[in-house]
């Protein structure tokens, strides 16, 4: 048996997946997965650095069903691949709480990210879990020991973190962990229908890969366009307007969409046929996840053993490394040690 190389990445249960999550990674994802040994990764721990209170953990549960089913319904493959859920795997706390002697606070106060996180979640003093953030991320790749882990250029920070999480391990107790290489992926990020920032839950701006036809076209006709074009006979711009960017990721007849924008620019087409034409391609490009959402919806059998194989998988690896971590820091207390010859209290005379 030839042993692929390891691969880790995921998202944070926060909401059902968008257009924006699919041309950003998961696309990426459903190709790799049969290169590299391929583990997913639902953080929900992840999501108590903003929102640890109760209110917020009981939503966890229909977010996890929603990207297993979103994850499915792309074309992960749970018979090469992994899903499972963060906090069903313990060892993830404990392997934390070493990690946590390895890394200085300055060294975290420096990650570009944290401060963003705290101000988008309205925290003004930053909580210790979310300095610890991208710890718990570097946990998350080094406990299955992944060599490589596809994010967003959002998360390179913490991948190089991860690699000198594992370069100081290694260090100072002996190999363990490889040196995990990030793959980032080269796609822009895909503006939301404002057109104003990246496709995002918390704006309102997103079209999820759940959405039914008749709720993805009320949005594409609502979408921005060119804001100085108010007739349909004016000239418009077709770059970086956001229904052709659209266009270009979704629909895949190049020769209506060079005919689209060949009008737009001469102001020979309204806007409603543009974004008629839109509305039908992403639903023709949809219309094949739905129908294998539904079927997972209406065998809900079938996703519940994938994650529940998904995290037996993960938390036999996540046993092996801990042993390896233990035996290597002498971390290996149990009651074993009083029973054998190493006894630490020595026998009586
Ligand atoms: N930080 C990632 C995000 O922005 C989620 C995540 C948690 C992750 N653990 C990970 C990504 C490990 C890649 C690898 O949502």
């Amino acid at each position: 048996m030839t042993t692929k190389p390891r691969l880790l990445t995921g998202d944070r249960p926060t909401g059902r997946l968008h257009l924006g999550h699919y041309v950003g990674s998961l696309a990426n994802r459903v190709r790799l997965q049969h290169q590299y040994e391929s583990f997913f990764i639902i953080a929900d721990l992840h999501t108590l650095t903003t929102k640890p209170e109760p209110q917020f953990i009981k939503e966890i549960p229909t977010y996890i069903r929603e990207i297993v089913l979103d994850y499915l319904a792309v074309g992960i493959d749970p018979a090469v691949s992994t899903i499972f859920v963060q906090s069903a795997v313990p060892e993830t706390y404990q392997l934390n709480l070493l990690f946590e002697m390895l890394v200085s606070v300055p060294r975290l106060e420096r990650m570009p990210t944290l401060k963003d996180m705290a101000r988008d979640a309205n925290i003004d003093s930053m909580p210790f879990g979310l300095l610890g953030y991208p710890v718990l991320q570097a946990v998350d790749i080094l406990l299955p020991r992944a060599q490589v882990v596809p994010v967003g250029r959002d998360n390179q920070s913490h991948v190089e973190l991860a690699r000198e999480m594992a370069r100081r391990f290694n260090n100072l107790y002996g190999e363990v962990f490889p040196e995990p290489e990030p793959i980032i992926g080269d796609v822009p990020l895909l503006v939301g229908t404002d057109g104003q920032n990246k496709m995002s839950k918390s704006i309102g701006n997103a079209i999820y890969l759940s959405d039914d036809a008749e709720t993805v076209t009320k949005k594409v006709m609502g979408m921005y366009t060119d804001p100085k074009r108010l007739r349909a006979s004016d000239p418009g711009t077709v770059e970086g307007n956001p229904v052709f960017l659209y266009h270009d990721a979704f629909n895949p007849s190049y020769a209506e969409v060079d005919e689209l924008k060949e009008r737009y620019r001469l102001g020979k087409v309204g806007d409603v046929e543009v974004k008629e034409k839109l509305a039908r391609a992403i639903n023709v490009f949809l219309e094949p996840f739905r129908e294998k959402r539904a079927y997972y919806l209406a065998h809900p059998n079938i996703p519940r053993d994938v994650l529940a194989n998904g995290i037996r998988r993960m938390q036999a690896k996540a046993q092996e490394t801990m042993k390896l971590v233990r035996e290597k820091t002498g971390l290996s207390y149990s009651l074993d040690l009083f029973t054998d010859e190493v006894d630490i209290f020595g026998n009586e005379e």
